[in-house]
């Protein structure tokens, strides 16, 4: 049994990421995970700053809302995350941009904490779930490259990503191309989903599927 964070990066706590979270959460227990739900904007209020001027005397972050509980009681501990968002501007969230400003707090050099949480991110299933308002395909490529850069960057497996494509609160569940069974689909097989990044040396068999016969 794994343990799997679904965080929702949505102020609009039943809007349509929650909705696509909320798919992946049933994946993910029906494959007998131990899942946890979180809406990220019970944890995040406050932007990254300058670490000089807000560390207290112990070094630690001082900005005072929850971003340290979640950080290290929740994402640290979880072998794997599954993030949705809405898509704004082209990219995430301004509170899930602001949890990735501000890991910065826990890795940097000068982070009295930063080996651990280094450590606690690394190796993770990463998962992605996207609700926006434009079907045009080009509309998520940008944020699904960040999300591609940020897993290699922290060493980490993105194993996949759904987009839903709806405005109104749960308008995703009309989307004709599945977006909710694509998101259990993901948490269910989170940790099963094979992910590979050849270079043109990397020895391989010549069949992707060894075992399977059709
Ligand atoms: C500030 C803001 C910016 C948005 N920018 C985009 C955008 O660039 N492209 C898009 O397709 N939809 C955009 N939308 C629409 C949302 O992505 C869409 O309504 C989504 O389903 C909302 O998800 P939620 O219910 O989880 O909040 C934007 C909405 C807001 C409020």
């Amino acid at each position: 049994m794994k343990k799997v964070l679904v965080l929702s990066a949505s102020p609009r706590r039943d809007g349509n990421s929650w909705t696509l979270a909320q798919a992946a959460v049933a994946g993910a227990r029906e494959a007998g995970h131990e899942v946890e739900f979180a809406h990220l904007n019970d944890y995040v209020q406050g932007l990254f700053r300058d670490c000089r001027t807000c560390r207290d005397a112990t070094g630690a972050c001082s900005v005072g809302d929850r971003y340290d509980e979640l950080l290290l009681e929740k994402v640290v501990p979880a072998d794997g995350l599954v993030v949705a968002t809405p898509l704004y501007w082209y990219g995430m969230s301004g509170a899930l941009k602001t949890f990735y400003d501000r890991l910065f707090c826990h890795t940097s050099g000068s982070a009295p904490d930063g080996d651990a949480v280094v450590a606690g991110l690394t190796g993770k299933k990463v998962a992605l779930l996207i609700s926006c308002e434009e079907s045009y395909r080009g509309a998520t490529l940008g944020l699904t490259a960040q999300f591609q850069e940020l897993a290699r960057y922290l060493h980490q497996d993105l194993v996949g990503v759904a987009v839903g494509v709806g405005n109104s609160r749960g308008e995703v569940r009309s989307d004709p191309s599945l977006p909710l069974d694509q998101a259990a689909d993901l948490g269910r097989r989170l940790f099963d989903i094979r992910v590979t990044d050849y270079r043109i040396d990397t020895e391989r068999s010549n069949r992707v599927w060894a075992g399977r016969t059709s």
